[in-house]
C-alpha cells in the first residue's frame, strides 16, 4: 500500500482547493484508497510524484482523480419539484412576457446529461407544437470529460429513468437491447455540452434565463459557495431564476438573490 504523508494531503488539499473549489479536507482516507490503482497503473511508487502529475496535465488527470473522489450520479427527473416549477410557474411567464422567445438555460455541473435533457424534455411537453416558434437550447457545463462524453452518447440504464413519467421514456427514448435506453435526436441536439471548471470566470457573454446547479456546491466551502452563487447573480437576467439542490442553501445575508420556494431563487 502507498501511503499519503501529513505533506502531500495537505499539498493535494490545498491545490484543489485553490484550482476546483472542491474542499478535501475529510477525505484524507477516501484519496489513499481510491488513488491506490490510479497511481500504480501509472508506475507511481508515491503520491508526490502523482500529484506532480496531476498538476502538471491539468484538465486530464486531475479530472480522473476528482471523478474518483466526487460522485458524478445523476438520473432523469431528479427533484422533480424544479420541473414542476418550470411548467407551473417559469414557462407560463416566459409565454406571456418573452416576445422574442428565446429562451438561455444552463445545467451547471450537468454530469452525465440526465439533468439538462429532461428540462428540454418539460419544455418540449408544455410548448407541444408551439415548441417550433421557440429557439430554448440549453448549455450543459462539467469540469469531467467523461461524464459528458457520456451525456453526449445519450445511452442510459433502466435505472436512471426509473424516476421519469412512462409516457416520456416511451416518446423520447428509443430502447436498445434489453437494458438500455437511446435518447431521440430530437432532444439530444438541443443540448450544447461544454467542459467548464465552474471556479474559471464564466465565458458567456449573454445572460441566462435559467440556472440549474443542483447537488454540486456540495463539495464547496462556505467562502466558495457565496462567491459562486453572486457569479450566477451576474450571469442571469433580471427576474432569471437558480435552481440548487433541495439539501443546499444560498445564504440569504450574502446574496442579493429572492428566495421563491425551498432551492429556488430569483433575481430582482
Ligand atoms: C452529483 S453531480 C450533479 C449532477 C446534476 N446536477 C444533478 O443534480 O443530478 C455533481 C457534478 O458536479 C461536477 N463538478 C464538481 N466540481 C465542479 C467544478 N469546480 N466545476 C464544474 N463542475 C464541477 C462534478 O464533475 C459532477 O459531475
Amino acid at each position: 500500500m502507498i501511503r499519503l504523508t501529513d505533506k502531500e494531503f495537505q499539498d493535494i488539499v490545498t491545490y484543489v482547493k485553490s484550482n476546483y473549489g472542491i474542499n478535501l479536507t475529510k477525505k484524507r482516507q477516501l484519496i489513499e484508497s481510491r488513488m491506490q490503482a490510479v497511481l500504480v497503473s501509472r508506475g507511481f511508487t508515491n503520491f508526490t510524484d502523482y500529484f506532480n502529475l496531476v498538476k502538471q496535465n491539468k484538465s486530464d488527470e486531475v479530472t480522473l482523480m476528482l471523478n474518483k473522489l466526487t460522485t458524478n450520479h445523476t438520473y432523469f427527473y431528479r427533484e422533480p419539484a424544479h420541473f414542476e416549477f418550470m411548467r407551473k410557474v417559469f414557462l407560463p411567464m416566459q409565454e406571456k412576457t418573452n416576445t422574442r422567445k428565446v429562451l438561455r438555460i444552463w445545467s451547471a455541473g450537468c454530469s452525465s446529461g440526465e439533468e439538462a435533457y429532461t428540462a428540454i424534455m418539460t419544455m418540449m411537453e408544455y410548448f407541444g407544437i408551439k415548441k417550433a416558434s421557440w429557439d430554448f437550447r440549453i448549455l450543459a457545463t462539467d469540469i469531467s470529460l467523461k461524464a459528458m462524453e457520456a451525456a453526449k452518447n445519450g445511452v442510459y440504464s433502466e435505472e436512471s429513468l426509473k424516476e421519469l413519467p412512462k409516457t416520456w421514456k416511451m416518446k423520447y427514448f428509443n430502447k436498445q437491447g434489453d437494458e438500455y435506453y437511446e435518447l431521440k435526436d430530437e432532444v439530444r441536439n438541443q443540448v450544447i455540452f461544454k467542459r467548464l471548471n465552474l471556479m474559471d470566470p464564466f465565458p458567456y457573454q449573454q445572460p441566462f434565463d435559467l440556472i440549474f446547479c443542483r447537488n454540486v456546491m456540495i463539495y464547496f466551502d462556505q467562502p466558495t459557495k457565496n462567491a459562486l452563487i453572486n457569479k450566477f447573480y451576474d450571469a442571469l437576467k433580471s427576474g432569471g431564476y437558480l435552481f440548487i439542490g433541495h439539501s443546499e442553501t444560498v445564504q440569504r445575508d450574502t446574496s442579493p438573490f429572492i428566495y421563491v420556494e425551498p432551492s429556488i431563487y430569483r433575481k430582482g
